[in-house]
């Protein structure tokens, strides 16, 4: 069975105190079940969140890396820092790195490899544009940016790929794709990965829905046979919204 995951990107939001009193909130919401929870806080407070989720069942991830290992390069952070801290993973080619910060499908194959290369595991985002999908190309776009960065990994790289399919148009929008949209989408993407390697590899990758999930609109997404769980931003930042999310799944 795929490992269902929750997790939560929190962008640049949360101080230190709003950063450890979501922590101890979502802590004492206890029992996630086999559902894999993860918070992504800002570089700045990762340690303190890994030390204040130590023995509970909540992961800490970053929300981007450096695409090299160490070296001349100011204000980035490489996956070696994040290791020796205790980050285990990365959100890897999120819409708005692309968008914002000029990420492309070469330089993201250079963060997947060096993250892999580091043994974290990887959640790589990816999605179209509502033009995209105004204009029925967002099968194509889709398409293009996983093949670009992820298929010339071996297959054994990809036990540590988690798969984000977030639309550009539903995040932070507050319209989400129908759950029928996203399972059509996740289905074709599962098909891509089992013709470019196999159907065994393909049904064990999660595909994480993102893009506007709330606590209204969860149960019925993650109830399609494709989705494996979600990547939640604005609804991440309350505990109680976060953890129904959750228990949603
Ligand atoms: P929202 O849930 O705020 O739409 O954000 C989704 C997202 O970008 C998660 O990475």
């Amino acid at each position: 069975m795929r490992t269902k995951i929750v997790a939560g990107n929190w962008k640049m939001n949360n101080e230190k105190t709003e950063t450890s009193s979501l922590i101890y909130a979502l802590n004492s919401q206890g029992d996630f079940g086999s559902t894999r929870v993860i918070i992504a806080p800002s570089y700045v407070h990762l340690a303190q969140a890994v030390s204040l989720t130590v023995d509970t069942e909540i992961e800490v991830a970053a929300q981007n890396m450096h695409e090299a290992t160490s070296g001349a390069y100011t204000g980035e952070v490489s996956p070696a820092m994040l290791s020796s801290i205790g980050i285990q993973t990365v959100i890897l080619g999120h819409s708005e790195r692309r968008a914002y910060f000029g990420e492309n499908d070469a330089t993201l194959a250079k963060k997947v490899t060096n993250a892999l290369d580091h043994d974290m595991d990887v959640i790589f985002c990816f999605g179209e544009e509502l033009e995209d999908r105004k204009s029925g190309n967002h099968f194509e776009v889709v398409k293009s940016q996983i093949s670009n960065t992820l298929f010339e990994l071996k297959s054994a790289a990809w036990s540590k790929i988690v798969l984000a399919y977030e639309p550009v148009w539903a995040i932070g929008t507050g319209e989400t794709a129908s759950p029928e949209q996203a399972q059509e989408m996740h289905a074709f993407i599962r098909n891509l990965v089992q013709e470019q390697y196999n159907g065994s590899l393909a049904n064990q990758v999660s595909i994480l829905y993102g893009g506007s999930v709330k606590p209204g609109n969860a149960q019925e997404i993650f109830s399609k046979q494709d989705v494996d769980g979600g990547l939640i931003g604005g609804a991440a930042l309350s505990a109680a919204d976060f953890t129904t999310i959750i228990k949603s799944i």
